[in-house]
């Protein structure tokens, strides 16, 4: 058996589609599914790719996830809007709370949107292109429903998930600022992607279940688990704080707390989509945006490097060379989709067949 596949987008989708489909989801549900996976294995996020599946399989079948659920407003103020995932794919009712929220930011100039009780919002960059792909800047605070995985500066085992922040920032005439980041050192689903591949970590990103430091990814994925470290010590770790209070307790009105052993990951997110037009002038927003960022990537580059590069940057990179080249996906990965296949009554050699792997 091959240590790892190169699998173009195109059969790898059509093998996705056919798993997807065994939740029972309507083919938009497995359409939006299937696409903002593989556009996160594109952009080099494996840890947020066609990976999250056999974990999807599982919240499914303990009805922690629902599939064909959509979005509810619980409340609606013109630009101010608060809606409830209902626990349904994070790539459905993201992309419906997103679409709604967009649509306020167009009218009323913009637009905060909280959005809780969504299953797992995956790539939150995903998100901030659709408001970006508008001309719209987009920031978006995020917190984890799930185990804890991550442990606060000072602390010695986890209390809090990798919640990510966001911000897209259009540029007219260029490619966007696509900021897009977990809180901590490496978002949970990269140690997940290191363990399948038997690889250890560089210093400084987990810690053991006694809370010494390790390179081993295996303490943020199978017990006894330890804790995956915040980035930049206390900094991300009061950012950590932030998105867990508005993402979560603000938005969501549920925070993370104790293990309870469920499979599914929830997650709360506040939005704030804005219409540059509506507040700058867009003239000198254009014309700042563009002097700062020539400037700054002019800076030559140091030992190690090629060359500076600006948020957004290294996704577009990868996207160019996955679609070429095709996404690697490990065999450990390969396996438990198979098994997922297994678990949702889709025939694995099927998805194999789609796929074109010989295993
Ligand atoms: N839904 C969830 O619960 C959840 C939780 C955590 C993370 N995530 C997602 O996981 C993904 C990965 O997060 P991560 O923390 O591993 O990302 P990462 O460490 O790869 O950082 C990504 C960000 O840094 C930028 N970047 C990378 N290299 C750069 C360079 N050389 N110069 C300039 N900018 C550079 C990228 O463009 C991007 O904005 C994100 O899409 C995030 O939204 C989701």
């Amino acid at each position: 058996m091959a240590d790892a596949y190169l699998i173009h987008a195109e059969p790898l989708g059509a093998a996705i589609r056919e798993l997807v489909r065994g939740f029972g989801s309507e083919q938009r549900e497995v359409e939006l599914v299937t696409d903002n996976l593989i556009q996160a294995n594109l952009t080099g996020h494996d840890s947020h790719g066609i990976g999250m599946l056999p974990r999807y399989s599982e919240a499914w079948a303990e009805g922690g996830l629902k599939a064909n659920a959509h979005i509810k407003t619980l409340m609606d103020g013109g630009a101010l809007l608060r809606v409830d995932g209902q626990a349904g794919f994070g790539q459905v009712v993201g992309h419906e709370a997103m679409t709604l929220a967009i649509e306020r930011a167009k009218k009323f100039g913009s637009c905060i949107m909280a959005l809780g009780n969504s299953h797992h919002l995956c790539r939150i960059g995903a998100w901030a292109e659709m408001a970006v792909a508008e001309g719209f800047v987009s920031i978006h605070f995020v917190n984890v429903i799930s185990r804890p995985i991550v442990a606060p500066f000072g602390g010695r085992d986890a209390r809090f998930g990798t919640n990510p922040f966001t911000v897209g920032i259009p540029v007219a005439g260029r490619d966007p600022i696509l900021l897009d980041f977990a809180t901590s050192v490496i978002a949970q689903g990269k140690a997940r992607v290191a363990h399948n591949k038997r690889e250890k970590l560089p210093p400084g990103r987990i810690i053991d279940n006694e809370g010494r430091d390790s390179d081993d990814p295996a303490y943020a994925v199978v017990d006894p688990l330890g804790a995956i470290l915040a980035f930049g010590e206390h900094k991300g770790y009061g950012m950590a704080v932030a998105c867990e209070l508005l993402g979560g307790a603000l938005s969501a009105g549920l925070v993370g707390g104790p293990a309870t052993g469920e499979r599914r990951v929830l997650n709360g997110m506040l939005t704030i989509v804005l219409d540059p037009k509506a507040i700058a002038d867009a003239a000198s927003f254009e014309r700042e945006t563009r002097a700062f960022l020539d400037w700054v990537t002019a800076s030559p580059p140091r030992a190690g490097f090629d060359k500076v590069r600006l948020a957004g940057e290294p996704e577009r990179e990868w996207r160019a060379k996955r679609l070429a080249e095709g996404i690697p996906v490990d065999a450990n990965t390969w396996n438990e989709l198979l098994e997922a296949a297994v678990r949702l009554k889709v025939d694995p050699a099927k998805i194999s067949r789609l796929a074109g792997v010989k295993s």
